[in-house]
């Protein structure tokens, strides 16, 4: 009998069915907390274990914390195929910023590998933030598994083994699809991805590629942050990061009506919350929006798909969100969607507004709202070509497969560079930098 049960067990193990997988973190809308979610096929007494190993310079020698998990039993597929996974998720609470973490996930005793992570969290506090302390964070869009994939993957884990940044936002599509070969696309996307977003919190906003089934598998395989408004869906959420006010929002709202109330509720909240960011703009001057769709980004005549993306989608959403964002002094609206790059300069009504200073690398008090689509992490087509004839407000354009990185140094100097994950380089860099208010 014993025996029997044995062998079982080591079936499973040799199948993989009870080994911890697609481990990611994030952030929550508390602060001092990170999630943990992942994935089995079996599930029992599934728990996490975190302890600090480092606060400040100072070893911080302690024993593991156990953290019981909830789960939720997932119908990957269709109903007609019944396929299911286990999804697990656990909150690692009372995080101290200046602490490092590590942690395991187990299931049936069965351990995962261990990650570190860093307990710098988001917080709305109004009275302090570490004006020595830079946030830097990873910014991409539209990233799938597969052989594409792999350069972003590779270049990324590579800055990672650094930790020069401290998450991950991911302006939709992703996987390529989540939901495809009945979920198997999105399993093997976050095992590519573990290695990284085990480590770094890994925050997530909808793109088309999401919609399937009502965003079934975007709401249950991401934990995002709760907020009254967004009931749990992870839709649309910000976040309080030193001087940076981060927003996110679902941007396919508002391409079909039976999504017509989401968009309003949408819309209606990110009026409320940047009005609020608005209040508190001394302590945290930067606003930065990130969305799949983009509003603004150069045409090709003779190219079906761009002209869907930069001209007739744009004509559908800058009428509802351009002046939000322009009237309450958005910095920087980041965008993905179109597979490449391009950076534009400040821009209002389809032209480019003049900073009171302007370069190729540099806008000092801006105007307007400068965007930038970064939508080439790598999806399972190639990149699109960029476009031969640029907008007047473009400054950069590159078809590599690439990410982005923001990084906030102080209340007065923000500072976006662009990576090729082909080149393995930098490859566009520019300075946003304001010394006075513009609302
Ligand atoms: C922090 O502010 C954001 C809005 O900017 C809000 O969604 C969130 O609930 C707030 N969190 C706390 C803990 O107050
Ligand atoms: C860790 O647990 C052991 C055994 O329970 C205990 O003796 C030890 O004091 C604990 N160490 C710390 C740092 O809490
Ligand atoms: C369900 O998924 C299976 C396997 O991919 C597929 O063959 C079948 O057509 C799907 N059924 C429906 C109703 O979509
Ligand atoms: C889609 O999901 C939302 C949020 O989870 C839910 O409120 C809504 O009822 C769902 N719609 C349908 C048609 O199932
Ligand atoms: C559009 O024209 C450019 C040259 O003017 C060419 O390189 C590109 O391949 C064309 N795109 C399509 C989709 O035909
Ligand atoms: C933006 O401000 C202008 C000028 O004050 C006003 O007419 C317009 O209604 C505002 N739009 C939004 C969406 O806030
Ligand atoms: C916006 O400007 C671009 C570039 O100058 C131009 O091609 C396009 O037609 C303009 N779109 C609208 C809606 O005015
Ligand atoms: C803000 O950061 C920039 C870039 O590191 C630096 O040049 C500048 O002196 C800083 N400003 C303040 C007030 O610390
Ligand atoms: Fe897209």
């Amino acid at each position: 009998m014993h025996l029997l049960i044995l062998l079982i067990a080591q079936a499973s193990i040799s199948l993989g069915l009870i080994h911890p997988e697609q481990i990611h973190l994030s952030w929550t809308s508390e602060p001092n907390q990170i999630r943990v979610t992942w994935v089995t096929y079996l599930s029992a007494f599934p728990k996490a274990y975190y302890r600090p190993i480092l606060c400040g310079n100072v070893p911080s020698p302690s024993n593991f914390t156990a953290v019981a998990a909830q789960s939720t039993k997932f119908l990957q597929g269709n109903t007609t195929h019944n396929h299911y996974q286990f999804i697990h998720t656990a909150l690692f609470t009372d995080l101290i910023p200046a602490c490092w973490y590590e942690y395991q996930v187990s299931n049936t005793g069965v351990k995962s590998k261990t990650y570190i992570f860093s307990g710098r969290t988001p917080d709305n506090s109004t009275t302090f933030y570490d004006v020595d302390n830079a946030i830097s964070m990873v910014i991409l869009g539209d990233w799938g598994s597969g052989h594409i994939g792999h350069f972003t993957k590779y270049l990324l884990e590579e800055e990672s083994k650094s930790r020069n940044y401290l998450g991950i936002l991911h302006m939709g599509d992703i996987a390529y699809d989540l939901d495809t070969d009945n979920g198997k696309i999105g399993d093997d996307y976050l095992n590519m991805v573990e290695p990284i977003v085990a480590s770094f919190p890994y925050m997530v906003e909808p793109g088309n590629h999401e919609s399937f089934n009502n965003y079934s598998h975007y709401k249950s395989r991401f934990n995002m942050p709760h907020n009254g408004d967004n009931q749990g869906t992870g839709y649309f959420y910000s976040l309080n990061l030193g001087p940076v006010h981060f927003v996110l929002i679902n941007s396919n709202s508002y391409f079909h009506s039976s999504y017509q109330t989401e968009a309003e509720v949408q819309t209606q909240w990110l009026s409320n919350d940047l009005a609020l960011a608005n209040q508190n703009r001394e302590i945290r001057p930067w606003i930065v929006v990130l969305m799949h769709h983009p509003l603004y980004c150069s045409q090709q005549l003779n190219d079906s798909s761009i002209m869907d993306n930069c001209a007739n989608q744009p004509a559908v959403i800058r009428p509802i969100l351009e002046d939000i964002f322009y009237n309450n002094s958005v910095d920087l609206v980041l965008q993905g969607h179109v597979h490449n790059y391009e950076r534009d300069a400040a821009i209002y009504k389809n032209l480019t507004v003049n900073s009171e200073f302007d370069s190729q690398n540099m806008h000092v008090n801006a105007n307007a709202p400068i965007y930038i689509e970064s939508g080439g992490a790598g999806n399972y087509e190639k990149n699109n070509p960029v476009s031969n004839t640029p907008a007047p407000y473009a400054r950069y354009l590159s078809s590599d497969y690439g990410y982005g990185r923001l990084t906030a140094f102080n209340t007065t100097h923000m500072y976006w560079e662009q990576f090729s994950s082909q080149a393995l380089t930098e490859i566009d860099c520019v300075w946003i930098i304001k010394d006075r208010p513009r609302y």
